[in-house]
């Protein structure tokens, strides 16, 4: 039996389909709260987490930092937290400029009871 992950990594010995993606959860309470999560995937396979109040990466797999050596993940992770940092403050700065009308129609509201 294959695990998800030997199949994984069988696909990108076979050179497979395979995609790699990061995910970005901003929340933003009121002007002076924020928090930001951040995951890496591997397909559907999580492979790093973000630990948002040290601003380092979680490793999930062994073979998470993949062929970077911790010297380049250590400069990866400084331009992540400068970057989130850098984020949080256009955002927080710009917040009258980012909001957003949430439509509330009682028609379908209706229509859907
Ligand atoms: C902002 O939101 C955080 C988290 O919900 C809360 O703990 C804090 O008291 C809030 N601050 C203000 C000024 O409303
Ligand atoms: C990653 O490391 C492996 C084994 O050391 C090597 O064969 C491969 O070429 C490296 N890939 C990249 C993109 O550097």
């Amino acid at each position: 039996l294959l695990s998800s992950e030997m199949l994984l990594l069988l696909l990108l010995l076979l050179g497979g389909p395979t995609s790699f993606y990061l995910k970005q959860i901003s929340t933003f309470a009121n002007n002076t709260w924020a928090q930001n999560q951040g995951s890496g995937w591997l397909d559907d396979l999580q492979i790093h987490g973000w630990e948002s109040d040290s601003g380092t990466a979680i490793f999930l797999k062994p073979w998470s930092k993949g062929n970077f050596s911790d010297e380049e993940m250590t400069e990866l992770e400084d331009l992540f937290r400068a970057y989130l940092i850098g984020f949080t403050r256009e955002v927080q700065d710009r917040v009258n400029e980012f909001q957003l009308e949430c439509e509330y129609s009682p028609v379908i509201w209706r229509e859907s009871q």
